[in-house]
Protein backbone atom coordinates (compact mmCIF):
# COMPACT_ATOMS: atom_id res chain seq x y z
CA UNK A 1 0.00 0.00 0.00
CA UNK A 2 1.26 3.70 -0.93
CA UNK A 3 0.67 5.78 2.25
CA UNK A 4 0.41 8.40 -0.25
CA UNK A 5 -2.47 6.91 -1.69
CA UNK A 6 -6.06 7.94 -0.43
CA UNK A 7 -7.35 4.58 1.47
CA UNK A 8 -9.61 3.26 -0.75
CA UNK A 9 -11.69 1.77 2.96
CA UNK A 10 -12.83 5.05 3.52
CA UNK A 11 -16.14 4.60 5.11
CA UNK A 12 -17.09 8.21 5.33
CA UNK A 13 -19.63 9.16 8.12
CA UNK A 14 -21.58 5.68 7.93
CA UNK A 15 -19.98 3.25 10.59
CA UNK A 16 -17.65 0.77 8.93
CA UNK A 17 -19.36 -2.61 7.93
CA UNK A 18 -17.47 -6.32 8.90
CA UNK A 19 -16.98 -6.91 4.98
CA UNK A 20 -15.46 -3.39 4.46
CA UNK A 21 -12.62 -3.66 7.61
CA UNK A 22 -12.24 -7.63 6.28
CA UNK A 23 -10.75 -6.20 2.70
CA UNK A 24 -8.72 -3.57 4.68
CA UNK A 25 -7.41 -6.58 6.75
CA UNK A 26 -6.43 -8.56 3.45
CA UNK A 27 -4.32 -5.89 2.31
CA UNK A 28 -3.07 -4.94 5.42
CA UNK A 29 -1.70 -8.12 5.66
CA UNK A 30 -0.08 -8.96 2.14
CA UNK A 31 1.41 -5.45 2.80
CA UNK A 32 3.36 -6.88 6.13
CA UNK A 33 4.26 -10.28 4.58
CA UNK A 34 5.81 -7.90 1.48
CA UNK A 35 7.62 -5.68 3.91
CA UNK A 36 8.79 -8.38 6.38
CA UNK A 37 6.12 -7.64 9.01
CA UNK A 38 4.56 -10.68 10.79
CA UNK A 39 0.55 -10.30 9.43
CA UNK A 40 -0.68 -11.05 13.13
CA UNK A 41 0.43 -8.12 13.50
CA UNK A 42 -2.45 -6.42 12.02
CA UNK A 43 -4.94 -8.23 14.23
CA UNK A 44 -2.95 -7.04 17.29
CA UNK A 45 -3.75 -3.64 15.56
CA UNK A 46 -7.20 -4.71 15.60
CA UNK A 47 -8.03 -6.27 18.91
CA UNK A 48 -7.15 -2.68 20.63
CA UNK A 49 -8.31 -0.42 18.07
CA UNK A 50 -11.72 -2.54 17.27
CA UNK A 51 -13.13 -4.25 20.42
CA UNK A 52 -12.68 -7.65 17.87
CA UNK A 53 -11.50 -10.57 19.92
CA UNK A 54 -8.55 -13.05 18.45
CA UNK A 55 -11.03 -15.83 17.70
CA UNK A 56 -13.20 -13.84 15.95
CA UNK A 57 -10.45 -11.97 13.88
CA UNK A 58 -8.68 -15.59 12.71
CA UNK A 59 -11.87 -17.21 12.25
CA UNK A 60 -13.24 -14.17 9.89
CA UNK A 61 -16.50 -13.78 11.37
CA UNK A 62 -16.37 -10.33 11.87
CA UNK A 63 -17.43 -10.15 8.10
CA UNK A 64 -21.01 -11.08 8.17
CA UNK A 65 -21.17 -7.70 11.21
CA UNK A 66 -23.05 -4.78 9.95
CA UNK A 67 -21.21 -2.71 11.74
CA UNK A 68 -17.96 -2.50 13.68
CA UNK A 69 -16.87 -0.49 16.77
CA UNK A 70 -13.63 1.24 15.63
CA UNK A 71 -12.39 3.54 17.70
CA UNK A 72 -10.52 5.82 14.97
CA UNK A 73 -11.67 5.81 11.24
CA UNK A 74 -10.20 3.67 8.55
CA UNK A 75 -7.99 5.84 7.85
CA UNK A 76 -6.60 6.38 10.94
CA UNK A 77 -6.18 2.59 11.08
CA UNK A 78 -4.45 2.61 8.00
CA UNK A 79 -1.83 5.79 8.83
CA UNK A 80 -1.33 3.87 11.86
CA UNK A 81 -0.45 0.41 9.77
CA UNK A 82 1.62 2.50 7.45
CA UNK A 83 3.72 4.04 10.47
CA UNK A 84 4.55 0.13 11.53
CA UNK A 85 5.69 -0.52 7.99
CA UNK A 86 7.07 2.68 6.59
CA UNK A 87 8.81 3.56 9.98
CA UNK A 88 9.34 0.39 11.81
CA UNK A 89 7.28 1.87 14.89
CA UNK A 90 6.57 -1.58 16.99
CA UNK A 91 2.69 -2.14 17.52
CA UNK A 92 2.95 -2.07 20.77
CA UNK A 93 3.46 1.55 20.79
CA UNK A 94 0.70 1.68 17.84
CA UNK A 95 -1.58 0.08 20.22
CA UNK A 96 -0.62 1.53 23.07
CA UNK A 97 -1.05 -1.84 24.96
CA UNK A 98 0.73 -4.74 25.52
CA UNK A 99 0.00 -8.31 27.39
CA UNK A 100 2.29 -9.07 30.01
CA UNK A 101 1.84 -11.68 32.42
CA UNK A 102 -2.00 -11.48 33.03
CA UNK A 103 -2.13 -7.77 32.64
CA UNK A 104 -2.79 -5.19 29.69
CA UNK A 105 -0.25 -2.77 29.93
CA UNK A 106 -0.54 0.78 28.45
CA UNK A 107 2.94 2.02 26.92
CA UNK A 108 4.02 4.81 24.99
CA UNK A 109 7.53 5.35 23.80
CA UNK A 110 8.29 6.66 26.76
CA UNK A 111 8.71 3.51 27.98
CA UNK A 112 10.65 0.04 27.09
CA UNK A 113 7.84 -2.58 25.87
CA UNK A 114 7.69 -4.94 28.46
CA UNK A 115 9.37 -7.95 27.40
CA UNK A 116 7.88 -12.06 27.58
CA UNK A 117 11.59 -12.94 29.17
CA UNK A 118 11.01 -10.13 32.28
CA UNK A 119 7.47 -11.98 32.84
CA UNK A 120 10.07 -14.85 34.54
CA UNK A 121 11.63 -12.34 37.02
CA UNK A 122 8.54 -12.35 39.24
CA UNK A 123 8.25 -16.67 38.97
CA UNK A 124 11.88 -16.72 39.78
CA UNK A 125 11.18 -13.49 42.65
CA UNK A 126 8.80 -15.95 43.67
CA UNK A 127 10.71 -19.15 43.74
CA UNK A 128 13.69 -17.70 45.63
CA UNK A 129 11.32 -16.51 48.66
CA UNK A 130 9.62 -17.65 51.64
CA UNK A 131 6.76 -16.34 52.76
CA UNK A 132 8.11 -14.28 55.61
CA UNK A 133 10.24 -12.52 52.96
CA UNK A 134 7.17 -12.06 51.00
CA UNK A 135 6.37 -9.42 54.05
CA UNK A 136 7.33 -6.09 53.48
CA UNK A 137 9.49 -3.57 51.60
CA UNK A 138 10.47 -4.63 47.77
CA UNK A 139 11.83 -1.75 45.18
CA UNK A 140 11.27 -2.03 41.30
CA UNK A 141 14.29 -0.06 40.23
CA UNK A 142 13.78 1.52 36.86
CA UNK A 143 10.48 0.43 36.68
CA UNK A 144 9.10 1.89 33.16
CA UNK A 145 5.97 0.52 32.54
CA UNK A 146 5.30 -0.79 36.05
CA UNK A 147 5.47 -4.03 34.99
CA UNK A 148 7.46 -5.88 37.67
CA UNK A 149 6.10 -3.39 39.95
CA UNK A 150 2.83 -4.88 39.28
CA UNK A 151 4.19 -8.34 39.13
CA UNK A 152 5.25 -8.07 42.63
CA UNK A 153 2.31 -6.45 43.65
CA UNK A 154 0.22 -9.62 42.94
CA UNK A 155 2.72 -12.05 43.45
CA UNK A 156 2.94 -10.90 46.96
CA UNK A 157 0.04 -9.67 48.55
CA UNK A 158 1.23 -8.93 51.86
CA UNK A 159 4.31 -6.81 50.38
CA UNK A 160 4.67 -2.85 49.98
CA UNK A 161 6.10 -2.13 46.99
CA UNK A 162 8.18 1.03 46.33
CA UNK A 163 8.45 1.54 41.85
CA UNK A 164 11.34 3.93 41.06
CA UNK A 165 12.09 5.60 37.34
CA UNK A 166 13.95 8.66 36.80
CA UNK A 167 11.71 9.38 34.10
CA UNK A 168 8.82 11.37 35.19
CA UNK A 169 7.26 10.21 31.94
CA UNK A 170 7.21 6.28 32.41
CA UNK A 171 6.34 6.68 36.16
CA UNK A 172 2.94 8.52 34.83
CA UNK A 173 2.29 5.46 32.63
CA UNK A 174 3.49 2.91 35.44
CA UNK A 175 1.07 4.77 37.94
CA UNK A 176 -1.67 4.73 35.03
CA UNK A 177 -0.80 0.69 34.94
CA UNK A 178 -1.31 0.85 38.69
CA UNK A 179 -4.92 2.11 38.62
CA UNK A 180 -5.93 0.37 35.71
CA UNK A 181 -4.87 -3.07 37.37
CA UNK A 182 -6.27 -1.81 40.94
CA UNK A 183 -2.52 -1.79 42.42
CA UNK A 184 -2.76 1.68 42.57
CA UNK A 185 -2.41 1.13 46.81
CA UNK A 186 -0.19 -1.28 47.12
CA UNK A 187 2.94 0.69 44.96
CA UNK A 188 4.66 3.83 45.82
CA UNK A 189 5.92 5.59 42.86
CA UNK A 190 9.22 7.46 43.31
CA UNK A 191 10.67 10.20 41.33
CA UNK A 192 14.41 9.90 41.20
CA UNK A 193 17.57 7.71 40.54
CA UNK A 194 17.91 3.94 41.27
CA UNK A 195 17.56 4.09 45.79
CA UNK A 196 17.78 7.86 45.53
CA UNK A 197 14.31 8.67 46.69
CA UNK A 198 14.22 5.55 49.32
CA UNK A 199 16.54 7.13 52.03
CA UNK A 200 13.83 6.19 54.53
CA UNK A 201 14.22 2.70 53.96
CA UNK A 202 17.68 2.23 54.56
CA UNK A 203 18.77 -0.75 55.56
CA UNK A 204 14.74 -2.54 55.38
CA UNK A 205 13.85 -3.53 52.28
CA UNK A 206 13.38 -7.32 51.48
CA UNK A 207 14.08 -7.57 48.22
CA UNK A 208 14.89 -5.54 45.26
CA UNK A 209 14.23 -6.35 41.42
CA UNK A 210 15.57 -4.65 38.66
CA UNK A 211 15.66 -4.85 34.71
CA UNK A 212 18.38 -2.20 34.39
CA UNK A 213 19.39 -0.90 31.01
CA UNK A 214 22.28 -3.40 30.21
CA UNK A 215 22.95 -3.38 26.12
CA UNK A 216 26.55 -2.24 25.69
CA UNK A 217 26.64 1.06 23.89
CA UNK A 218 28.32 0.10 21.00
CA UNK A 219 25.73 -2.71 20.05
CA UNK A 220 22.88 -0.20 20.40
CA UNK A 221 23.13 0.72 16.27
CA UNK A 222 22.80 -3.18 16.12
CA UNK A 223 19.60 -3.73 17.22
CA UNK A 224 16.23 -3.72 15.55
CA UNK A 225 15.33 -0.67 13.97
CA UNK A 226 12.07 -1.59 16.19
CA UNK A 227 14.13 -0.97 19.43
CA UNK A 228 16.90 1.22 18.70
CA UNK A 229 14.75 4.03 16.78
CA UNK A 230 11.58 3.88 18.32
CA UNK A 231 12.55 2.51 22.39
CA UNK A 232 13.74 5.01 24.57
CA UNK A 233 17.62 5.05 25.19
CA UNK A 234 17.08 5.64 28.73
CA UNK A 235 16.26 1.97 28.77
CA UNK A 236 18.19 0.31 26.91
CA UNK A 237 22.24 2.07 27.21
CA UNK A 238 24.39 0.29 29.98
CA UNK A 239 27.13 2.22 28.84
CA UNK A 240 30.60 1.37 27.94
CA UNK A 241 30.53 -2.77 28.84
CA UNK A 242 26.39 -2.26 29.58
CA UNK A 243 27.11 -3.25 33.27
CA UNK A 244 26.74 0.64 34.54
CA UNK A 245 23.48 0.65 36.13
CA UNK A 246 24.68 -3.10 37.47
CA UNK A 247 27.49 -1.69 39.06
CA UNK A 248 25.49 0.49 40.58
CA UNK A 249 22.58 -1.16 41.92
CA UNK A 250 25.16 -3.76 43.86
CA UNK A 251 27.26 -1.13 45.42
CA UNK A 252 24.28 0.54 46.94
CA UNK A 253 22.09 -1.94 47.46
CA UNK A 254 23.79 -2.97 50.72
CA UNK A 255 22.54 0.79 52.58
CA UNK A 256 19.03 -0.20 51.61
CA UNK A 257 18.18 -4.34 51.86
CA UNK A 258 17.88 -5.99 54.90
CA UNK A 259 20.45 -8.73 55.74
CA UNK A 260 19.54 -11.70 53.60
CA UNK A 261 17.92 -9.65 51.64
CA UNK A 262 17.27 -10.79 48.08
CA UNK A 263 19.33 -8.73 44.79
CA UNK A 264 17.78 -9.97 41.29
CA UNK A 265 18.69 -8.40 38.62
CA UNK A 266 17.75 -9.29 34.69
CA UNK A 267 20.64 -9.03 32.34
CA UNK A 268 21.87 -9.68 28.85
CA UNK A 269 22.98 -12.94 27.65
CA UNK A 270 26.89 -13.30 28.20
CA UNK A 271 26.38 -11.16 31.15
CA UNK A 272 26.44 -13.60 33.87
CA UNK A 273 29.71 -14.45 34.60
CA UNK A 274 30.94 -10.81 34.85
CA UNK A 275 28.01 -9.88 37.33
CA UNK A 276 28.19 -13.51 39.58
CA UNK A 277 32.16 -11.77 39.98
CA UNK A 278 31.73 -8.45 40.52
CA UNK A 279 29.34 -9.29 43.23
CA UNK A 280 31.49 -11.67 44.53
CA UNK A 281 33.87 -9.07 44.79
CA UNK A 282 32.31 -6.58 46.64
CA UNK A 283 32.39 -9.26 49.62
CA UNK A 284 28.49 -7.96 50.61
CA UNK A 285 26.82 -11.00 49.39
CA UNK A 286 26.09 -14.49 49.35
CA UNK A 287 23.98 -17.30 47.65
CA UNK A 288 24.77 -15.75 44.57
CA UNK A 289 23.32 -17.77 41.63
CA UNK A 290 22.79 -17.00 38.41
CA UNK A 291 19.27 -18.60 36.50
CA UNK A 292 18.52 -19.43 33.10
CA UNK A 293 15.30 -18.25 30.85
CA UNK A 294 12.69 -20.55 29.12
CA UNK A 295 14.80 -20.48 26.21
CA UNK A 296 18.09 -22.07 28.81
CA UNK A 297 20.15 -18.78 28.58
CA UNK A 298 21.48 -17.24 31.73
CA UNK A 299 19.48 -14.36 31.87
CA UNK A 300 19.17 -12.93 35.97
CA UNK A 301 21.39 -13.08 38.72
CA UNK A 302 20.26 -13.25 42.32
CA UNK A 303 21.97 -12.83 45.36
CA UNK A 304 21.64 -12.60 49.21
CA UNK A 305 23.04 -9.56 51.55
CA UNK A 306 25.29 -11.26 53.84
CA UNK A 307 24.14 -11.02 57.03
CA UNK A 308 26.01 -8.22 59.42
C1 LIG B 1 15.21 -1.86 30.66
S1 LIG B 1 14.05 -0.64 31.19
C2 LIG B 1 13.02 -1.65 32.24
C3 LIG B 1 11.60 -1.17 32.34
C4 LIG B 1 10.66 -2.15 33.07
N1 LIG B 1 11.12 -2.42 34.41
C5 LIG B 1 10.56 -3.45 32.29
O1 LIG B 1 11.13 -4.46 32.75
O2 LIG B 1 9.91 -3.48 31.25
C6 LIG B 1 15.03 0.27 32.33
C7 LIG B 1 14.33 1.41 33.04
O3 LIG B 1 15.30 2.03 33.90
C8 LIG B 1 15.05 3.43 33.90
N2 LIG B 1 16.28 4.10 34.32
C9 LIG B 1 17.41 4.36 33.61
N3 LIG B 1 18.30 5.00 34.37
C10 LIG B 1 17.74 5.15 35.59
C11 LIG B 1 18.18 5.74 36.81
N4 LIG B 1 19.38 6.30 36.93
N5 LIG B 1 17.34 5.69 37.88
C12 LIG B 1 16.12 5.12 37.78
N6 LIG B 1 15.64 4.56 36.64
C13 LIG B 1 16.46 4.57 35.57
C14 LIG B 1 14.62 3.74 32.50
O4 LIG B 1 13.89 4.95 32.45
C15 LIG B 1 13.78 2.51 32.17
O5 LIG B 1 12.42 2.73 32.50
Amino acid sequence: MDPSDPSPFLAGDRPLSGAELWQWRQAAQAAAIATDVNPYEVDWLLQALAGLDRLTLQLGSFRSQEAIALTVSLAELDDLWQRRLRDRQPIQYLAGRTPWREFSLRVSPAVLIPRPDTEEIIDLACALTTEADRIGHWVDLGTGSGAIALGLAQAFPQAQIHAIDCSPEALAIAQQNAVEHGLRDRIQFFHGSWFDPLDALRGQLRGMVSNPPYIPRNLLSTLQPEVVHHEPTLALDGGEDGLDAIRHLMETAPAYLQPGGLWLVELMVGQAIAVTQLLQHTGRYTAIHSHRDLSGNDRFVSARLKMA
